[in-house]
């Protein structure tokens, strides 16, 4: 049988405050479900396909959370900052109270893509060293980028703390400064490290793809959307 919950329990379950505000809100007539106004706090509604609005903003319910965040500089992945603002600032509130997390964190001057759930067996599975997703950066660097230090990346560099040489997937010239990194692994400041130990040092970095998933290009700076079934597939390991 399809599962239902009153519409209070919903918007609370959704993010929307405490169960006693979500109460007051449908009394106030500033919910609507399926298109309809509903005033009783009581109303049972089956959850799937369900659309309604808080407020006049429209929102589907949603078990899980799942969305990709187009990561500006100068925003910390973190809930409590030391710098400067969260990347949770510039989600919506319900999502913030449903304790989304961010899956592998991008440094404070890093932007690009970043993926957002509060489902942890998925947060997980993405971030897991087992699964290896690859993860693709755009890096410019200060010096040009010769054929010398390119194959030095594919074969390996040496990193201070690793017990042996981490090599990059792919790495392609895009530009005299710009190359293409492809990594499986997500440690702690890789790609900066990585350039360092060829001689060269990373100017500006920004992550393009996760999996098979690219930062789509109509995705601005700042912006959030939620992961389509098409997005997900992309991000399943192979
Ligand atoms: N590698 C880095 O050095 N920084 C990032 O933010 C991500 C990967």
């Amino acid at each position: 049988m399809a599962k239902k919950l009153s519409i209070e329990r919903i918007i609370h379950n959704q993010g929307f405050g405490a169960r006693k505000l979500c109460r007051i809100m449908v009394w106030n007539n500033e919910i609507t479900v399926n298109g309809q106004p509903c005033d009783d706090p009581n109303t049972e509604f089956e959850l799937e396909n369900l659309s309604y609005t808080v407020k006049g903003e429209a929102w589907q319910y949603r078990e899980k959370s799942y969305l990709m965040l187009h990561k500006p500089s100068n925003y910390e992945c973190s809930h409590k900052t030391q710098h400067h603002p969260t990347i949770y600032s510039l989600l919506p509130h319900p999502l913030v109270v449903r304790d989304v997390q961010c899956i592998g964190r991008l440094d404070e001057d890093t932007t690009g893509l970043i993926l957002i759930s509060d489902d942890g067996q998925f947060i997980h599975k993405m971030s897991s060293p087992k699964h290896k997703v690859p993860k693709v950066y755009e890096v410019t660097c200060k010096h040009a980028v010769d054929e010398a230090q390119i194959a030095h990346i594919l074969k390996g560099v040496q990193l201070i703390d690793e017990d042996a040489p981490i090599a990059a997937l792919e790495c392609t010239r895009i530009s005299e400064n710009v190359i293409h990194m492809t990594l499986a692994e997500g440690k702690y400041h890789q790609v900066k490290r990585m350039v360092a130990a060829i001689s060269n040092r990373v100017e500006g970095l920004k992550r393009i793809q996760i999996g098979e998933l690219k930062l789509p290009d109509d995705l601005a700076v700042g912006e959030w959307r939620w992961l389509s079934v098409d997005d997900m597939m992309k991000l399943a390991p192979k």
